[in-house]
């Protein structure tokens, strides 16, 4: 069973995000495993500190070295990723390779992001998610999380889903209708109504545009 850990400052948001879908029903069918593990339990000091200013002055607070080393120390894994805005661009090749460890730390970043010696002694990886900036690391590693979860085998209830999606073979997925079979005027496409699977699977095909 492929293992899992978010590394970060707001666990909550991955608590939360467990509980609804088909992340839920993965985790309640032991396909996966996906643990919180909370930076500030690592945090230095009375008040728990993992964060400084920059030096070199800067806006911001920078992630200290010392609990995002501890953290991870204490949370061996097969790769470590980080995710930063200026790391490899995610697609589904890296899915794909990320997808043959059985066990990875997703180390989410705050404020002005990590020290660069932590990344420079742990990361195996680092990725983006996109060309913006968002405030946490925490969207970006459950966008990556669902990216590789939706491929663990079991994990949809009908693998098809996967095998003319958006992005595989370089394509777009054509488009889907469902009830009613006209909706302001807008009706759905007569093939799909013919009952004809041949000249349906064929509309298919011809409507699977080229990204
Ligand atoms: C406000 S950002 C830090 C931005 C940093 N000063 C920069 O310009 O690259 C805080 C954290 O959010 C996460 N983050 C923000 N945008 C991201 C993206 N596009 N992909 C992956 N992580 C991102 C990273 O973990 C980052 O350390």
């Amino acid at each position: 069973m492929n293992k899992y850990k978010v590394i970060t400052l707001f666990p909550d948001l991955i608590e939360e995000w467990k509980k609804v879908g088909i992340i839920n029903q993965a985790l309640k069918n032991n396909l996966i495993e996906i643990a919180t593990v909370n930076l500030r339990n690592f945090g230095i000091g009375e008040y728990k500190q993992v964060d400084d200013s920059p030096y070199g002055g800067g806006p911001g607070m920078v992630l200290m070295p010392e609990p995002l080393d501890n953290a991870i120390l204490q949370n061996e894994a097969k790769k470590n990723v980080f995710l930063t805005p200026s790391g490899q661009q995610l697609n589904e090749d890296l899915i794909q390779e990320l997808l043959k460890y059985d066990s990875l730390n997703l180390i989410c970043g705050r404020y002005e992001g990590f020290d660069q010696r932590v990344i420079d002694m742990h990361s195996d990886y680092e990725i983006s998610i996109g060309h913006s900036v968002v405030s946490g690391g925490e969207i970006p590693a459950l966008y990556l999380l669902e990216a590789i979860l939706r491929r663990i085998p079991n994990v949809l209830g009908n693998p098809e889903s996967l095998t003319n999606e958006t992005f595989v073979n370089n394509q777009k997925d054509f488009p889907v209708y469902t009830r009613p079979e006209t909706y302001k005027d807008h009706k759905v496409p007569d093939v799909l109504l013919s009952g004809n699977h041949k000249e349906i699977d064929n509309w298919k095909k011809n409507n699977l545009r080229d990204i």
